[in-house]
């Protein structure tokens, strides 16, 4: 039987979704996929996966033009596929990402993953939910924005299974260094921007429990260790809305929710 696995990273569900809308188009065709989160998969059992799947993917998000450091780790952490293994990358992003899906290409390739087709997903809809002063669209334009992104990922499916599917983004490597470059300047600016609201926290430890980095240290309230890596999980998530983001948060009561109500934050880990 035809077998697929993907693998995502996902900071506030975006990705997962896209993972989540691949399995589902492979599943109409017969093919039995599995979605893997990477930050939580343990790395013999992804060899296992890498070396029997018929067809491996890989999905994370584009922070600054680039790759998230979890997605690095666990790229460093896979062993050697000796054969050598043909696999897919795919980035979201909520504006542009010029290079992101392809940029890491040899870092795959030291492990024997060599990228076939490395596609970019634009996903506005997390913009409307993280911002709590960012006026939200309609119920009819969200559905259009879905709808859009919906068929961007089904179409990508059918190009790949006909093998149509392209690199794109390596020749634009000069445009994603251009990227890159005010985030680098910045880059200190922008870490450990992350606080709590004391008189908010619900004291549930969830933030600690979805953190990536292990950040998060738990005593009766967070503290923030220094190893953020931005993926906003602890931000989005929080279900008393505590977590600040420099000087603003979510806003008291303000579930953070993509349109598909299916997405529950423990999905993103296990
Ligand atoms: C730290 C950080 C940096 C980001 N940088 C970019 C960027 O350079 N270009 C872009 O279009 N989106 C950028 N985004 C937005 C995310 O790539 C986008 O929302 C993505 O779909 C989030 O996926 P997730 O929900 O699976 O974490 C950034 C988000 C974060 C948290």
């Amino acid at each position: 039987m035809y077998k697929a696995v993907i693998f995502f990273f996902s900071g506030t569900g975006s990705t997962w979704w896209v993972a989540d809308r691949i399995q589902k188009q492979l599943d109409a065709r017969g093919i039995n996929a599995d979605i893997v989160p990477m930050d939580s998969v343990d790395p013999k059992k992804a060899d296992w996966w890498i070396k029997s799947a018929d067809l491996v993917l890989f999905g994370w998000p584009v922070y600054d033009g680039d790759m998230p450091a979890p997605v690095k780790a666990f790229v460093d952490s896979l062993l050697v596929v000796e054969k050598g293994k043909h696999i897919h990358t795919f980035c979201t992003a909520t504006g542009f990402s010029a290079d992101g899906a392809v940029r890491y290409r040899r870092r795959f390739a030291a492990k024997g993953l060599i990228i076939d087709s490395a596609a970019h997903f634009k996903l506005p809809f997390r913009r409307y939910s993280l911002h709590p002063r960012r006026r939200q669209p309609g119920e009819k334009a969200l559905q259009r924005i879905f709808a859009a992104c919906e068929a961007s990922v089904d179409g990508y499916i059918k190009t790949l299974l006909e093998g149509k599917a392209r690199v794109r983004g390596r020749r634009l490597a000069w445009l994603g260094a251009l990227q890159r470059l005010p985030y680098r300047l910045f880059k200190k600016r922008r870490q450990n921007r992350l606080s709590v609201d004391e008189a908010r926290c619900a004291h549930c430890g969830a933030c600690a429990q979805l953190c990536p980095a292990g950040n998060i240290r738990f005593e009766t309230i967070p503290h923030f260790l220094g190893r953020c890596v931005q993926c906003l999980r602890c931000y989005a998530f929080c279900p008393a809305c505590a977590i600040r983001l420099g000087k603003r948060s979510r806003g008291a009561g303000r579930p953070y929710a993509l349109p598909d109500k299916r997405l529950k934050p423990h999905m993103l880990i296990k």
